[in-house]
């Protein structure tokens, strides 16, 4: 298990700069290179979702990608996470849109769902934080239907070696785990038996998107 389990105030802390773009990109542009535009143009995908799409959003943290949704969408929306003040502040980001969200406290390599439950998972900034991300991308991948897709990003090493220190940094305090590089990724999806559609870098974020 990760801090992120009991940890409060560096997930506030997080939280408040992710739910604010103004904030977001010149933060990640300093200590990641990368362009967070790129992560709140993916969010915005999911308003086109077609009625009777069933979401898995794991982690979900405060609940940033719900902005991607829209009030009158007819998705079923499950918002999974292992910290209860992440899920308390997606229940209250979810009442704050008018949204209807499933909000289930949850281990993401140990998800409570059954096999092909979901059309689609997002996992935004999270595979980073975990101890096996390989073994969080097989589950997300069994909760997958075949043909559903996975899409996400997470902190990838080998960007830059300021890059690489603010990871090790993280590391030292237990909110970021193994982690690996974009080669990784590819390895961790490609294990997992999906196929992958897209994989780019930007600093050092790398954003995926995979088929089952
Ligand atoms: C950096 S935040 C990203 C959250 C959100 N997707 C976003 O983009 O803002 C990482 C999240 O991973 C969650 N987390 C860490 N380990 C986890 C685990 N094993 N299972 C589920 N969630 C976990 C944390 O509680 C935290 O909310």
């Amino acid at each position: 298990m990760s801090n992120w389990a009991t940890v409060k105030l560096e997930a506030i802390v997080y939280d408040y700069g992710v739910e604010r773009e103004w904030l977001s990109r010149p933060v990640g542009a300093l200590l990641w290179g990368t362009d967070t535009r790129g992560l709140y143009r993916t969010i915005r995908t999911l308003g086109v979702l077609p009625a009777g799409t069933a979401v898995l959003d794991v982690p979900c943290g405060g609940g940033v990608a719900l902005r991607g949704l829209r009030r009158d969408q007819d998705v079923r929306y499950v918002a999974a996470d292992i910290s209860p003040v992440m899920l308390d502040r997606t229940r209250r980001q979810a009442r704050r849109l008018g949204l209807r969200v499933e909000a289930v406290e949850a281990d993401i390599t140990r998800l409570p769902f059954p096999d092909n439950e979901f059309d689609v998972c997002v996992s935004f900034n999270g595979l980073h934080c975990l101890p096996d991300p390989a073994l969080a991308v097989r589950d997300l991948a069994r909760c997958l239907r075949p043909g559903g897709r996975l899409i996400g990003d997470t902190i990838v090493r080998g960007a830059g070696w300021r890059q690489d220190l603010a990871i090790a940094a993280f590391r030292r305090v237990g909110l970021f785990g193994r982690g690996g590089t974009t080669a990784d990724v590819k390895r961790w999806l490609t294990d997992a038996g999906l196929r992958v559609d897209r994989l780019e870098r930007s600093g050092a974020v790398t954003r995926f998107a995979a088929t089952r």
